[in-house]
């Protein structure tokens, strides 16, 4: 018997990264998985390399009506939603003086109106099923405290656990467990992006801002995306039903609260 074995997820920005390595941890433990992404042609081959216990599903988080299509679809070919994982986003970073409204406006529509409205397609199915359900957001040790140059991405990030709170709070009256996972600096495309960042802003050659981080984590290196994968399992079976509006750190010792 594997631990998510009948369960149906759907994981937003699945088609690389940390939602595509936690589509292989549920595939591996029994459960069927719909990879959503904005990237559909990266999906379908993320999707295609899980076999048939992955579907690929076109969705831009920021828009309802792909919101609700998305929800619809992953439905309509996997029976129910079970588990969701709310885990596109978007970094961003620059000085106070340089930050661009329209920078802050496709990041907090995809960071937290994403989170938001994604949510709520899915609690909406879950709460029509009468079965509860596992949402975990994706925080991140960036929503726990600001950072200088990254105002707009930290901001972003707080207001995930906030949400968290809010929507575990309200929801678990049915069942549905709202909890989210912190990361703190893990290996991958997103943190060649943020070290491209630190290049701009710090003038660092590239790659030293990654060896940076990775020295100052106390665990003594970056996170992998596979270091997730035990918390996204565990928040998602029936142990964690007494679990609540949480923010859980998973970031080799970076941040403690
Ligand atoms: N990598 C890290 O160090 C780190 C640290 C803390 C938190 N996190 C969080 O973990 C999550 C996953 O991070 P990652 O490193 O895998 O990121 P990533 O950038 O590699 O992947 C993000 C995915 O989201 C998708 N996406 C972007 N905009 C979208 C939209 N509008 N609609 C649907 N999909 C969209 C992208 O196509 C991509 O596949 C994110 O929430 C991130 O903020 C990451």
């Amino acid at each position: 018997m594997k631990r998510l074995d009948g369960k149906t997820a759907l994981i937003t920005g699945a088609a690389r990264g940390i939602g595509l390595e936690f589509a292989k941890a549920y595939v591996a433990e029994g459960a069927r998985v719909a990879i959503a992404d904005i990237d559909i042609d990266r999906a379908r081959t993320s999707a295609a390399e899980l076999g048939e216990a992955a579907i690929a599903v076109e969705m831009d988080v920021t828009r309802q009506d792909s919101i609700d299509a998305a929800v619809a679809d992953t439905v309509g070919h996997l029976g129910q939603i079970d588990i969701l994982i709310n885990n596109a986003a978007l970094f961003t970073a620059a000085p106070l003086v340089e930050i661009d409204r329209a920078d802050y406006d496709r990041v907090f529509a995809i960071n937290v109106g994403g989170v938001l409205f994604t949510m709520q397609a899915v609690a909406g199915h879950m709460i029509e099923r009468g079965q509860g359900g596992k949402i975990i957001n994706m925080a991140s040790q960036a929503g726990r405290r600001g950072e200088s140059l990254v105002a707009v991405y930290c901001a972003s990030k707080a207001a995930v656990i906030s949400l968290t709170q809010s929507a575990g709070l309200n929801l678990i009256r049915h069942g549905i467990n709202v909890n989210a996972i912190a990361p703190g600096v893990v290996d991958g495309e997103h943190w060649d992006g943020v070290d491209a960042f630190f290049a701009k802003y710090e003038g660092k050659p590239p790659g030293q801002k990654k060896k940076e981080v990775g020295e100052a984590v106390p665990f003594g290196r970056m996170g992998r995306a596979s270091d997730l994968t035990g918390m996204a399992i565990f928040l998602a079976t029936n142990e964690a039903d007494y679990i609540v509006a949480q923010t859980y750190n998973v970031d080799g010792g970076n941040w403690m609260s």
